[in-house]
């Protein structure tokens, strides 16, 4: 059996999350400026490289992997990568997290693929407010893509809305209710202090516990799913009136990095042990200055062996990284 990826803190890794391009189609302002200096293409790992460092990590332990951007599917042939990924002995799970704009056409591609799970961001149902929110347009493209998945197969689409006071407030059970009609899984998720103009404040994340009363008065009671995966960034709530499932990502009032299984890759191939890691091992120097596997292996578990306890959001000790979220992946 593959040795674990295992830090300081006991926690044994088996996730990773790979950035395959830092470009986007839209630009939510949570996220992104909007102009931004995009990383050159030299600098991006290929499909070649991002498959050997897989294959790498699947020695130490990893079997899930997660593909993110940027928005992933706007680099070219993305469903070509997912046929590598899906074939490779040892990884089990393959995701992707997509603003859904180009999902449409690209659904039944990636499920024939091998990709078997599929997170779609979507913050608003309301025209005016999708384009305040991402400073574009496409709200109908993005419920194109999200109905093209669930036809071809993927079940269940998870739905993804960042709740920010005052803003997505408002979208909260309209959201809701449009996924319990779709046999959707929403997703809402406290706004993080990853943003690029430095937006964010305390006082702007609607926690967890107010989006369950919103959630409460508009639908009735909700209880804790049973058979949760404990090391699942959300913690999920069925309905009670057989209305589906609902999942909360309150990485700020409720940080889950005490169960964290997760390190990320970044599309210019820098290895992060954290979210909101100061630090990056430079997997790409290795990958192009010829090293082999073990020194491509013993750097990522450096990486991992080096990884803090958690994110410091809720203390005066934070540090904002300097890499943003749309160069990380979420
Ligand atoms: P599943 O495999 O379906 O559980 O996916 P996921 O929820 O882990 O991934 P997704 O890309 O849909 O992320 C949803 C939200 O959770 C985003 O806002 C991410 O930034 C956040 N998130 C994912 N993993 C972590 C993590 O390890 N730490 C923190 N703090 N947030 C995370
Ligand atoms: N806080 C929380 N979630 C965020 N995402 C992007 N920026 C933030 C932020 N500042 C989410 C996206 C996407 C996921 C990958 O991360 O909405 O669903
Ligand atoms: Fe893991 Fe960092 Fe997320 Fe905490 S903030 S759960 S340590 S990635």
């Amino acid at each position: 059996p593959p040795l674990p990826l295992i830090d300081g803190f006991g926690r044994i890794h088996n996730n990773l999350r790979i950035s395959v391009t830092d470009r986007c189609n839209i630009r939510c302002v949570y996220c992104m400026p909007e102009t931004v200096q995009f990383l050159p293409r030299a600098e991006i790992l290929s499909f070649e490289e991002i498959e050997r460092v897989v294959r790498v990590a699947v020695g130490l332990g990893i079997n899930k992997l997660r593909l993110t951007g940027g928005e992933p599917l706007v680099r070219r042939d993305l469903t070509k990568l997912v046929a590598r990924l899906t074939a490779i002995p040892g990884i089990q799970d393959v995701g992707l997290t997509t603003n859904g704009l180009l999902l449409g056409p690209l659904a039944q591609p990636l499920w024939d693929a091998g990709l078997r799970r599929i997170n779609v961001s979507l913050d608003t149902l309301d025209p005016v407010s999708f384009r305040e929110l991402t400073r574009r347009d496409g709200l109908e493209q993005v419920i194109e893509g999200i109905l093209a998945a669930k036809r071809a197969g993927f079940d269940p689409v998870k739905i993804n809305a960042v709740a920010i006071k005052g803003v997505t407030e408002s979208q909260v059970v309209p959201l809701a209710r449009f996924c319990r009609e779709h046999h959707l899984e929403m997703r809402f998720i406290e706004y993080m202090p990853l943003d690029a103009e430095n937006r964010w404040e305390r006082d702007k994340v609607l926690f967890a516990e107010e989006i369950l009363n919103l959630l409460t008065e508009a639908f009735g009671p909700l209880r804790p799913s049973p058979n949760q995966d404990p090391r699942a960034p959300a913690q999920d709530y069925d309905y009670l009136d057989g209305g589906g499932r609902v999942g909360l990502i309150a990485s700020v009032s409720r940080p889950f990095c005490a169960s964290c299984n997760r390190v990320r890759l970044t599309a210019d191939g820098k290895l992060r042990h954290c979210l909101f890691a100061l630090e990056e091992t430079d997997l790409r120097a290795l990958l192009r200055g010829g090293a082999d596997d073990e020194t491509i292996a013993q750097a990522i578990r450096d990486n991992v062996a080096a990884k803090w306890e958690g994110h410091e959001i809720n203390t005066a000790r934070f540090i904002k990284p300097e890499r943003l979220m749309h160069s990380i992946g979420g």
